[in-house]
């Protein structure tokens, strides 16, 4: 089977948001995957070639003042129209990092990702509250389940 791609879209300002992408980027390469390349990449790095290239997508936020991160809405704001013919029905996951809420922002990525039809494979992740690092194993399996499924073909 040809090499598939898992995108993993995730704004990181802080180390703690950091170790929950490399934690899903771990999850995602973990050895027992075969024929997936996991292509790690912030949000402002993100060309609509990227999306337009991959077969599913992980988006990473903080949620800063009630809302996704600057930085994935300015995703959304370059990709969305020259994706949106082409990548109706990509398989995709969210995280969100928040201190204390995260409903905003899932929120307003689900209203996005709506109108570009993309498709939720999984349950959005909320790592909320005061940082712990039980954080970390549901992003690994966030990441393993994805490449998973883009090893299986499930998706
Ligand atoms: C300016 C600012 C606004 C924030 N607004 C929210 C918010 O609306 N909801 C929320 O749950 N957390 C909010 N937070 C907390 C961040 O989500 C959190 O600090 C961020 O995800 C990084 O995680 P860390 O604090 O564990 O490093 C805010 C933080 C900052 C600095």
């Amino acid at each position: 089977m040809n090499e598939r791609t898992l995108l993993i879209v995730a704004h990181a300002p802080s180390p703690n948001p950091v170790a929950l992408r490399n934690a899903v980027a771990e999850g995602a390469r973990s050895p027992e995957i075969e024929g997936v390349a996991v292509q790690v990449l912030s949000p402002f790095a993100t060309q609509p070639e990227h999306v337009l290239s991959a077969q599913a997508v992980i988006l990473g936020t903080t949620e800063n003042l009630g809302y996704m991160s600057g930085a994935l809405k300015d995703f959304f704001d370059r990709c969305y129209y020259p994706c949106l013919e082409e990548t109706q029905g990509l398989p995709y996951a969210l995280y969100i990092r928040a201190g204390h809420d995260g409903t905003g922002t899932r929120r307003g990525v689900e209203t996005i990702v709506t109108g570009l039809r993309w498709r939720p494979v999984q349950e959005p992740l909320l790592c909320r509250g005061a940082w712990t690092t039980d954080f970390l194993a549901p992003c690994r399996d966030l990441g393993l389940a994805m490449a998973a499924g883009l090893e299986a073909g499930v998706f």
